[in-house]
């Protein structure tokens, strides 16, 4: 198949590239960076373009002109990067996700994947919450992803796209994305390795849903592999575990005891995250595609702290 990765040069979609290339596909991604998030034997075998998702004319030339089967539509503004830059954030994750959904429309690629998030939820959302809980988010982030939800549906309803989304928690990762306000909880294991020492600035009490990166990129795998008949809708939740800061400090702090951790909350960033659920109901992923989390909080910890303590030996 002929696989395109928007945001691929990304955290998530740079350790994609390495189960696709492995089955056979061929793999484009399109991103404005041009350096992998991790630089993987894999990434040789990939095509990577740089560009704007934006700029509605390289969208469509480019799913045209590589003729593509399957877009993992990754691309995005972050949230407190969106903040900061509302206009980018616009910009890149709707009216970049409208030209992704007409690449596909126009050019027949068949399946759009899309990751959205659960700051789509935001306020009123009840614990436990399910794909039709209400969704009203509170950051701008959380209203563009919403958005682009609404938008792959109905060109699922209108043109038949075969589009299908999946609404991550916090992705926990040995190298924090840069510019989301709640990277927070993957920053504590990068920084507690490689500089000693970390400053949440949440709450040790701020509980959110996360998910360690392999099982996040199984899941996109799963779902799109999975046959049509099996969907009973477009947008799954996905969940794996709901540690708080002082959780997640502990994880560090039994693996690395010396590490000087703090805290100074932003109240800001605090509403935000604190606006998220806890637990996620990821019943329906469970029965359509086999969903199951291979990863808890320890597992996840010492696989991040081992990866983080072998990069600063290969320094
Ligand atoms: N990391 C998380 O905790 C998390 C949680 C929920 C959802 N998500 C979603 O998963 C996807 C991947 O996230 P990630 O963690 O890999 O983040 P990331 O920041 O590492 O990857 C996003 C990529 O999009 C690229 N990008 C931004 N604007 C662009 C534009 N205008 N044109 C082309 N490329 C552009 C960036 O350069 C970056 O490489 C995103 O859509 C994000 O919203 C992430």
């Amino acid at each position: 198949m002929n696989v395109l990765i928007t945001g691929g040069t990304g955290n998530i979609g740079s350790r994609l590239v390495i189960p696709l290339v492995r089955r056979g596909d061929r793999v484009v991604v399109f991103d404005i960076r041009s350096q992998p998030t991790l630089a993987s034997p894999e990434f040789c075998d990939v095509e990577v373009v740089v560009g704007d998702l934006g700029d509605r004319d390289a969208v469509l030339e480019l799913v045209r002109s590589r003729k593509i089967d399957s877009i993992f539509h990754f691309g995005a503004v972050l949230s407190g990067s969106a903040e900061e830059n509302p206009y980018e954030a616009w910009r890149a994750n709707i009216d970049g996700t409208l030209n992704v959904l007409d690449a596909s429309r126009f050019s027949g690629a068949q399946r759009v994947m899309f990751s959205s998030t659960v700051a789509t939820y935001g306020e009123y959302a009840p614990d436990n919450l399910n794909e039709d809980s209400p969704q009203w988010p509170i950051s701008l982030y959380g209203v563009t992803k919403v958005t682009a939800e609404r938008l792959g549906v109905y060109y699922h309803r209108k043109f038949g796209l075969d589009f299908r989304a999946i609404r991550l928690p916090i992705i926990l990762t040995s190298h924090a994305a840069a510019g989301a306000a709640s990277a927070y909880a993957a920053a504590v294991f990068e920084q507690g390795v490689l500089q000693g020492a970390f400053e949440f600035w949440v709450n040790p009490t701020t509980r959110a849903p996360m998910l360690y990166i392999d099982d996040a990129v199984q899941s996109f795998l799963a779902l799109h592999d999975a046959p049509s008949a099996n969907l009973r809708r477009r947008v799954y939740n996905v969940h794996g575990m709901s540690p708080s800061a002082a959780e997640l400090e502990h994880a560090v702090r039994a693996r690395i005891p010396n590490a000087n951790i703090s805290y100074r909350p932003d109240p800001a960033i605090c509403a935000l995250i604190e606006g998220w659920p806890h637990q996620i109901d990821d019943s329906e992923a469970r029965r359509d595609w086999n969903w199951k989390p291979s990863w808890d909080l320890n597992k996840t910890a010492d696989e991040i702290i081992g990866l983080l303590k072998d990069e600063l030996k290969g320094k």
